[in-house]
């Protein structure tokens, strides 16, 4: 069980390269599926939610690997598809694997994965998934915790999503890409991580428009090519990157990402203060003094990312005045909480806000994480404490971000990873 021991104090400065996104190459991998052929993807993030998804593909049949001489770079053929089944133990360990299943469908007709658990932050039904892939015809049924997903071949039609579902409007779009004839997908997820999906399909030879926008239409294929792609910046982790900086007074820049994916996140930095320089791939973030208190709700793209919400409400610990943190998003994303209250932090709940009243400094802590971006706010609380703080259960951390203390000790962090 590793920990990361991090030393509050150093202001953090320099320039540090975000890497790819995670969330965006969890759907391309299982795009990948959707190809007769080989697939590449480039500045694809070494993480541990990667790894986990090129397991269930090559247990799927799928060839997948890293390329040995292109250390960020993936390489999956999955001409051959023989066992159409993501067994439990897979699915368990990362939601996301829920994706292949419609690639599944539109590739073999048939699909039984595993039903995603809950998780630290929600349940997290698939009922929207499973909604889509009806109205384009497949029969569905649950059999002791593994949904089955049978049609002979799927036949575009209109998914009217209940809410906005980033990855339920991901494996739609992945099964209506071979479906014969249109598919209309309405109260579509609008993430940059879509849009990025609909972009590989397109190149793929899908034809789709509107993406990025909340009504998508797909006209399957009947088969689709491998491509190589690069994937984009990892937005969360430079929206995390920076608000270290803030929280320390530094001056750090992100590169590698394209801050319009962020938009919200900065506009909400600026709200409090931070002074931020904004170019076509990269950000600069300084704070001379605390931030101010601020006020922020998460929403569906291109509102505040629920993702972002742990990170923002550790830097607003120490603002210069109060602050009420709102998520919309999930029902039980406020672990990190307990676990900031134990460093110092004035917070109390009341549904689903958070009214944060700002303390001077917060005191480092041994200290637990819960879930990917929990873990992360807890870097972020612990390089404005005063003293040494110890997060235990990093593998939550290792789950989304690369070598997360090594970027920050190349900002100057006194941080250290101890097993
Ligand atoms: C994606 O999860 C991201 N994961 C999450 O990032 C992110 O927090 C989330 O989108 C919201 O932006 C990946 O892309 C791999 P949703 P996803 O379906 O698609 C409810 C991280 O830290 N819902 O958009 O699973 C659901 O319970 C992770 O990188 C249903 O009710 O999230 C939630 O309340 C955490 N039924 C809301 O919708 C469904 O069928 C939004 O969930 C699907 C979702």
């Amino acid at each position: 069980m590793d920990r990361i021991v991090v030393r509050g104090g150093p202001r953090l400065e320099g320039v540090v390269h975000a890497s790819g996104s995670k969330n965006a190459t969890l759907a391309l991998m299982a795009a990948a599926l959707l190809a007769e052929g080989e697939t590449r993807l480039a500045n694809a993030p070494r993480v541990r939610d990667v790894d986990a998804m090129l397991e269930l593909l090559r247990a799927l049949g799928a060839q997948a690997e890293w390329l040995s001489d292109e250390p960020h770079t993936l390489r999956i053929d999955a001409s051959r598809i023989v066992e159409p089944e993501a067994p439990y133990d897979l699915v368990r360990k990362m939601r996301a694997s829920f994706m292949v299943l419609g690639p599944l469908l539109g590739r073999c007709g048939l699909a039984r994965v595993s039903e995603p658990g809950g998780c630290a932050i929600g349940v997290r039904p698939i009922d929207q998934h499973l909604k889509g892939f009806a109205a384009l015809g497949a029969k569905i049924s649950l059999d002791h915790g593994t949904v089955e997903a049978r049609v002979e071949k799927l036949v575009g039609g209109r998914v009217v999503f209940d809410m906005v579902s980033v990855n339920g409007t991901q494996n739609v779009m992945m099964a209506a890409a071979l479906a014969r004839g249109e598919t209309l997908i309405e109260n579509a997820a609008r993430e940059p991580e879509v849009l990025e999906l609909a972009d590989a399909l397109a190149r793929m030879g899908v034809d789709l428009e509107g993406a990025g926008s909340d009504c998508i239409r797909v006209r399957g294929a009947r088969r689709l090519r491998g491509i190589h792609h690069t994937v984009s910046g990892d937005r969360i982790e430079t929206g995390t990157l920076l608000t270290a900086g803030i929280v320390t007074r530094g001056d750090v820049t992100v590169t590698g990402t394209d801050p319009t994916h962020l938009d919200a996140v900065l506009d909400k930095l600026r709200e409090g203060g931070a002074e931020l320089d904004v170019a076509a791939d990269r950000v600069r973030a300084r704070a001379g003094e605390p931030l101010r208190g601020v006020d922020v709700s998460t929403a569906p793209y291109p509102g505040f990312p629920t993702d972002m919400q742990a990170q923002l409400l550790a830097a607003l610990c120490t603002a210069d005045g109060s602050s009420v943190v709102t998520e919309n998003v999930f029902e039980n994303r406020f672990m990190h909480v307990p676990e900031l209250q134990r460093m110092g932090a004035d917070i109390s709940l009341q549904g689903r806000a958070a009214l944060v009243r700002g303390v001077p400094r917060l005191a480092g802590a041994p200290v637990m994480a819960t879930d990917l971006r929990a873990s992360a706010c807890l870097l972020v609380a612990g390089l404005a404490a005063e003293g040494t703080t110890t997060v235990s259960r990093v593998y939550h951390i290792d789950r989304g971000y690369e070598r997360i203390e090594e970027k920050l000790r190349s900002l100057g962090a006194d941080i250290r990873r101890e097993s």
